[in-house]
């Protein structure tokens, strides 16, 4: 979906903390320079430590061949609470799976939230997306500092929570809104137009076998290291479901950026649990419509799971 004035491809800023399923949102945006046009990539520490996935997202650049995208390394740790990793669906590196060299490319020497708050100000109002794929710490710290930016965003897709699959880190809870619910709190509260990829969404997105074959015949390097990265998480989610493949949960939201057809939700109230220990990090979300709070975001609820994985393999094989 470019914008819709002028055709030009859309602006967006990745949010990540890869992750594998973040590093092929990551890919997919930067096979698709038709719709998409990626200002940064902002690190956030989530999957594993800051210090892992700014490494990892400069890794995924180059194995994309596109050295000259910036990357920023954003917050340590969540606003208010200590940092929960995973570690165990990931592995130690967060990107376990493919051997990918050491990246060469810098680090910017910007901090990440000002990176933002610059590149919002300093865009026409209305023309800059986030995308965002890990907790929301580097956003919402971007809004408590830069209060005027809110209205200067044109949407924030982000993947995060659930209403039907509950929670996958808790009973209650999905990773990337338990990990800092205080900034999700201030993220669904701001006003900026919300698409939400939940786990009721990408718990209908599973790499299955054919799926992860299609990725390795593509067979230049991009293919074959999403067919390993693919087959690295899988193992624990398999195991965990006993579904037929993991769920690849981040490339929903840059998949919405080319194809938002794909899906369907319901343009619906959300509110984010922070006090409560049992259910701390729940979306608390309306589906149902059975309140008068206002709706705030778009939370999605299907895809088309084919078409998806026909799109990834697609691109990929422009890398
Ligand atoms: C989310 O948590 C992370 O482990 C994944 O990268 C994804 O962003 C799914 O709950
Ligand atoms: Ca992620």
């Amino acid at each position: 979906m470019t914008d819709a004035m002028t055709n030009a491809p859309r602006k967006i800023i990745i949010d990540t903390d890869p992750g594998q399923d973040d590093a092929m949102a990551i890919l997919l945006a930067l096979a698709s320079p038709e719709e998409i046009e990626v200002l940064g990539i902002t690190a956030v520490a989530g999957n594993v430590p800051l210090a892992l996935t700014e490494v990892n997202a400069r890794k995924i650049c180059e194995l994309a061949g596109k050295p000259q995208v910036k990357v920023f390394a954003g917050c340590d740790r969540p606003l208010d609470r200590a940092l929960v990793t995973a570690e165990h669906v990931h592995g130690q590196s967060g990107l376990d799976g493919p051997v990918l060299p050491d990246p060469t490319m810098p680090l910017q020497a910007q901090h990440a939230v000002d990176f933002i708050i610059e590149t919002l100000r300093d865009a026409p109002s209305g023309s800059v997306t986030l995308c965002a794929l890990g907790p929301l710490t580097n956003l919402a710290m971007a809004l408590r500092k830069a209060p005027d930016i809110a209205a200067r965003i044109r949407e924030i897709v982000l993947m995060g929570g659930a209403y039907f699959e509950v929670g996958n880190i808790t009973p209650a809870a999905e990773f990337n809104i338990y990990v800092d619910p205080h900034a999700a709190d201030i993220v669904f509260k701001s006003g900026i137009p919300l698409v939400v990829m939940s786990l009721d969404v990408t718990h209908k997105a599973l790499v299955t076998k054919p799926r992860n074959d299609a990725f390795r015949a593509i067979g230049n390097a991009v293919g074959i290291a999403a067919a390993q990265m693919t087959e690295f998480f899988e193992r624990f989610d398999r195991e965990k479901y006993g579904s037929e493949g993991a769920p690849l949960h981040d490339p929903c939201v840059t998949a919405y950026l080319i194809a938002p057809q794909i899906f369907t939700g319901r343009h619906i109230n959300v509110e984010i649990e922070t006090k409560s220990e049992l259910t701390l990090g729940m979306t608390v979300a309306d589906w149902w419509g059975v309140t008068d709070r206002a709706p705030n975001a778009m939370f999605m609820g299907t895809i088309d799971a084919d078409a998806y994985f026909a799109l990834l393999t697609e691109r990929l094989a422009r890398l």
